[in-house]
């Protein structure tokens, strides 16, 4: 099974490859948070992923960096898992009229979009280590740590939403 357009035989290009696809993630986040800002209630929330946005701003640059420094270019690589998440974030979204409802799904899209950066993220940092690329390491392990930060102020929120979105259904059924 071929994964790839391009061959990679070294974990140098397999770094390269990794970077332009998170580009394309982050890109993609760039366009899908302004309409989950739209699609928000909660004040908190919504103020959340309105200064992530701006941060994630900061890690379309900081990758377009990265790469033209390591490759001399900043082309991404469609990042498929991004493209779905977006994809299934704005179908259930678009499913759901309660404010509160929507606001958990929101941000357990959000989440998980969290958590495929932190994993991706930490996995950059560790090849820019071996690769003796210790700047760049540090510019990937600060992004790290934003993305942490925003999902541990999710989890935070979520302690506020979760429950008035659980008393929504019982007074519906009530
Ligand atoms: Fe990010
Ligand atoms: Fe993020």
């Amino acid at each position: 099974m071929k994964f790839f357009t391009e061959n990679i035989d070294s974990l140098r290009e397999l770094y390269v490859n990794q970077l332009r696809s998170m580009l394309s993630a982050e890109r993609q986040i760039t366009d899908a948070l302004p309409k989950m800002i739209d699609k928000s209630t909660d004040q908190q929330l919504r103020q959340a992923f309105e200064s992530h946005f701006r941060e994630t701003e900061v890690h379309v640059q900081r990758l377009e960096q990265i790469l033209s420094e390591t490759a001399n270019e900043t082309d991404d690589i469609k990042c498929k898992v991004l493209d779905t998440m977006v994809d299934e974030t704005e179908s259930i979204v678009g499913d759901i009229d309660d404010g509160s409802v929507r606001d958990a799904a929101l941000i357990a899209s959000g989440q998980r979009v969290e958590h495929f950066e932190m994993a991706s993220y930490g996995t950059l940092r560790n090849w820019a280590q071996i690769l003796g690329e210790s700047g760049h390491a540090q510019i990937l392990n600060q992004t790290l740590q934003e993305e942490e930060h925003a999902d541990q102020l999710l989890t935070q929120i979520s302690d506020k939403v979760n429950p008035s979105a659980g008393s929504t259904g019982k007074a519906a059924a009530a």
